[in-house]
């Protein structure tokens, strides 16, 4: 008879999880698995009685009130909040500090003497709290918030383009075209340049004015550009350069599109800066031992043919993915944690109006295996640096939305 009553009451409560579920859509991608009644005692947390969450209450203050704040709302950095975080998550979690799956000094120290029972009550009394409502700080943090990298790179490449043409096609004689180049590459000439492999002076200079931030922005920006040939004369006999062109084949492609990131394509390139590079490399002051023995054998009437010919190419865009912006991460973040980071799954966190530096070290902690999630795992492997405080900045300054907690009736 308690048993039944129990799981009508778990039905019950299963309809509040239900009701609160914002734009819930089964139907796309990456959903987490939805709630199954009796799935075993994961869920337990999530239909305490008042009795429980009185209980938990005091486990809190004689255990975790100095460390995550009075009502569950943490002043402390790296602490994170706990007030109206999903309550099954909550003792997922305390579990995986006890058992040594997730591992941190300070928690270990905490959860080591406490019962399962206790552990159950005192995520149902955090579960039950007001949620903390976003910073100032991390709302001020969230405003300086690093743009997207294609932006960025388009930004910082603006002062290319009198030279380099505008998205990277060049108009300027013996100066090269940036687009078609793969991102590898462009780097890797961009710091020759500045640790004086490359030697030429105009471009040092340029390159000095660059942030280390952007390069890797701006060569992504290059990379993205649509393609086109040079448009610059192109003096030589192309048919002559065709047929000096094969044995370069084997590294540029036969179309001059490269398929290695560290040798460049050269299709569309300006062909006064292709015959120029090849003489530079033929008398050393282009440092490639490589280059070096294709260049030697070369007259100057083939190096002319050569880049003729490599300038009447079709370029073609390297093969990178567009990083994305945040805005689209966080439409694939919440597919698991909700809108906004108000996760409907009991088992799922939230991440609304989370402490930003807590989700930046756990983040970078799931990047590095430290603490284990499949699931984040997958998803924080491609995030760079600048996403991850992006996403963490995002978060914390979303509304956190209470889920209605309901307790059951105490027995
Ligand atoms: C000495 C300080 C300290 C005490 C005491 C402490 N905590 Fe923590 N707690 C932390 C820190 C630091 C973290 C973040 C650790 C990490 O990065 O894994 C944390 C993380 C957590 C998390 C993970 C939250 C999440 O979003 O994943 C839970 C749950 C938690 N604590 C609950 C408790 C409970 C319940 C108690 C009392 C029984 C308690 N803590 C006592 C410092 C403390
Ligand atoms: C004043 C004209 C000028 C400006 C401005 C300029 N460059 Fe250059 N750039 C050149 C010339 C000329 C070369 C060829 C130098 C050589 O022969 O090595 C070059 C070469 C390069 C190369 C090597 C390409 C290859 O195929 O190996 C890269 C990469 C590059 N520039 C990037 C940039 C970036 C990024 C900026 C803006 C921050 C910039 N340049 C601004 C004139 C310019
Ligand atoms: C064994 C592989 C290999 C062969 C063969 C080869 N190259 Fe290269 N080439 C490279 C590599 C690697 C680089 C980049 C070197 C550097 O960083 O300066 C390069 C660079 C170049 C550049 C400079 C491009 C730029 O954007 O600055 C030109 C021009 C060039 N090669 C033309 C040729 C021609 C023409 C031939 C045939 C006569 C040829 N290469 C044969 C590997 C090769
Ligand atoms: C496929 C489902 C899924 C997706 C998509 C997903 N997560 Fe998670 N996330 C989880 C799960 C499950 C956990 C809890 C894992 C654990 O127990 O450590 C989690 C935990 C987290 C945590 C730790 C929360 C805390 O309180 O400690 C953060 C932060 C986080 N995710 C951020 C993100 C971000 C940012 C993205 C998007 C780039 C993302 N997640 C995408 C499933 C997902």
């Amino acid at each position: 008879m308690k048993r039944s009553a129990r799981t009508l009451l778990l039905v019950a409560g299963m309809l509040v999880w239900g009701m609160t579920s914002v734009g819930y859509t089964p139907s796309e991608a990456a959903q987490p698995a939805t709630i199954k009644p009796g799935a075993g005692d994961d869920l337990r947390a999530a239909y305490a009685t008042a009795l429980e969450v009185a209980e938990g209450k005091r486990v809190a203050e004689a255990s975790c009130t100095r460390c995550h704040g009075a009502n569950g709302v943490s002043t402390t950095k790296g602490v994170p909040h706990l007030a109206g975080q999903r309550p099954a998550y909550l003792h997922l979690e305390l579990r995986a500090y006890q058992s040594g799956a997730r591992g941190d000094n300070a928690m270990d120290g905490a959860v080591k003497f406490l019962s399962d029972d206790a552990l159950f009550k005192v995520a149902a009394y955090y579960a039950s709290l007001e949620p903390a409502q976003p910073s100032a700080t991390d709302g001020a943090k969230a405003a300086s918030a690093k743009p997207d990298p294609v932006q960025a790179g388009k930004a910082a490449a603006a002062g290319c383009a009198g030279c380099h043409g505008e998205a990277g096609i060049s108009k300027t004689p013996v100066t090269p075209s940036l687009v078609g180049l793969d991102p590898k590459y462009f780097v890797a000439a961009v710091n020759a340049y500045k640790n004086g492999q490359r030697k030429h002076d105009m471009m040092k200079s340029m390159i000095a004015a660059v942030r280390e931030a952007d390069l890797n922005n701006i060569a992504i920006y290059y990379a993205l550009q649509k393609p086109a040939r040079a448009q610059t004369p192109a003096p030589g006999n192309q048919k002559a350069g065709k047929a000096a062109a094969a044995g370069c084949a084997g590294c540029h492609g036969d179309q001059g599109v490269s398929g290695n990131p560290a040798t460049p394509s050269l299709a569309g390139q300006d062909a006064q800066y292709l015959a120029a590079a090849l003489r530079a490399y033929k008398d050393g002051s282009r440092k490639d031992e490589t280059m070096k023995a294709s260049a030697a054998a070369l007259d100057d009437s083939v190096i002319k043919d050569l880049g003729a010919y490599y300038a009447t190419l079709q370029p073609q865009p390297p093969r990178i993915r567009k990083p994305l912006t945040t805005a689209e991460w966080t439409q694939r973040c919440d597919r698991c944690h909700g809108i906004n980071g108000n996760s409907t799954d009991p088992r799922l966190p939230a991440l609304a109006a989370q402490r930003a530096d807590y989700m930046e070290k756990v983040l970078h902690a799931y990047r590095k295996g430290t603490r284990k999630s499949p699931e984040m795992a997958a998803m924080s492997d491609m995030l760079t640096e600048a996403d991850v405080e992006n996403l963490a900045a995002h978060y914390s300054r979303q509304k956190a939305r209470a889920v209605v907690y309901m307790t059951l009736p105490s027995k």
